[in-house]
């Protein structure tokens, strides 16, 4: 278990929300620039809600902290409308008001791509603070089961999971894109603050796995295990199956 692990458990989807928010809000004020990156998916949308109910008026926060992706669809046109930069745009960097936003380009080349945001992450990081979704088979971003731990930004195909799970957000599996790139876990394992938000029944194995489970690249949310600082907010279904 790491070092300085913390598990806050709520009672409801409100709730959730409102704690996940108060937590993310708490570490940015101690950071005076933070670097900050956030997932997309089912799971944050109420903690994005929260942030913007509660939170859009602290504009001391959201002008100094810069936020960078997590993850994105590669091989897509600018204006799609399935990227995850433009998902993020419309569900809290443009409520908030944080301009300060370094996406992954899913039309220019990939491997230039790559290059461009392993440089950034050299010149700009580590992550201040890094909020992120479990994926069902344990993902963390695009970094599927049997991904190196010290692995940086790369590419990936999508596999059959993530292309289901995906399938949720666009409708049917063929509307989900087919290539991928992300921050790799090198770079998560540096973040100095994490937050792991995990709500639902259906999670609760796979929470457990990460925790509680052995640290193996079978499950790469396992690396949780091994770094400070991080925090896990969960509800009472996710959390049902942790002792
Ligand atoms: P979800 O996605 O929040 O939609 O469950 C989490 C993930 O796959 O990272």
């Amino acid at each position: 278990m790491s070092r300085s692990f913390s598990c806050v458990i709520a009672d409801n989807a409100d709730h959730f929300a409102d704690l996940a928010a108060r937590c993310f809000v708490d570490i940015l004020e101690t950071i005076p620039q933070p670097l900050v990156t956030l997932p997309t998916g089912l799971t944050p949308q109420g903690f994005y809600q929260a942030l913007i109910r509660d939170y859009a008026h602290r504009h001391d926060l959201w002008a100094s902290a810069c936020f960078v992706a997590l993850d994105e669809y590669m091989c897509l046109p600018a204006d799609d409308e399935r990227l995850f930069g433009a998902w993020l745009t419309r569900a809290c960097l443009d409520p908030l008001r944080i301009e300060n936003r370094q996406f992954f380009q899913s039309d220019a080349p990939p491997h230039a791509e790559v290059t461009r945001m392993e440089r950034f992450l050299a010149e700009n990081g580590p992550l201040d603070i890094a909020v992120l979704g479990l994926g069902a088979n344990g993902h963390i971003a695009f970094n599927e089961p049997g991904t190196a731990f010290d692995k940086g930004v790369h590419l990936m195909e999508l596999t059959p999971a993530s292309i289901a799970a995906n399938a949720l957000y666009w409708g049917s599996a063929d509307r989900v894109p087919q290539r991928g790139i992300t921050m790799g876990l090198a770079d998560l394992i540096q973040a100095r603050h994490t937050l792991l938000l995990v709500t639902g029944a259906a999670k609760a194995p796979v929470l457990r796995a990460a925790l509680q489970g052995p640290v193996t690249t079978d499950m790469p949310a396992s690396y949780l295990q091994t770094i400070k600082n991080v925090t896990i907010l969960a509800d009472r279904d996710a959390a049902s199956l942790l002792t």
